[in-house]
């Protein structure tokens, strides 16, 4: 997606959750809303939906998109990275990420963002799949923490 295009329709979508989730102080009810704006709205994502960080397990949450596995292997892959080094991971090709877990193998591309407790402390990612490669970009990852700060 052009860069303007796609700056202008992160500034839309954002004010629209950031409406949204003023009507409840619900985490899930706030991340099954966030799914579903950005998943409807945007449409190079073929996958978007959180894992969530339980007893040092990482478990699907809301989602949008084809089933997905329910339970990621610990330490391996995009999430698991992502959780280990605190911080947004772009994949512009899955393929060559290694160890990379394939929930659906129509995925090309991947971007995982952490996300965090008022405290600070680690709560999960939300993961977003692509059928094309290079489809993330760092007005992705910056709109997307933006996003997922709300919660
Ligand atoms: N690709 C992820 C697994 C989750 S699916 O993309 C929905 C990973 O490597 O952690």
């Amino acid at each position: 997606m052009d860069l303007q295009k796609k700056t202008n329709r992160y500034n839309r979508i954002y004010l629209q959750i950031e409406e949204l989730l003023k009507k409840s102080h619900d985490d899930l009810a706030h991340m099954a809303t966030i799914n579903a704006v950005l998943y409807h709205k945007m449409d190079y994502f073929f996958w978007c939906g959180f894992y969530r960080l339980v007893e040092g397990t990482l478990i699907v949450g809301p989602y949008q998109g084809p089933v997905a596995c329910q339970i990621l292997e610990k330490n391996k892959g995009v999430c698991w990275s992502s959780i280990n080094q605190q911080k947004t991971i772009i994949v512009p090709d899955v393929h060559l990420f290694p160890g990379h877990i394939a929930c659906d193998s129509r995925s090309q591309s991947e971007i995982v963002i952490p996300y965090f407790d008022k405290n600070g402390k680690i709560k999960g990612v939300l993961d977003i799949d692509s059928k094309e490669k290079n489809s993330f970009d760092e007005i992705d990852a910056a709109y997307l923490e933006k996003i997922i700060s709300l919660i």
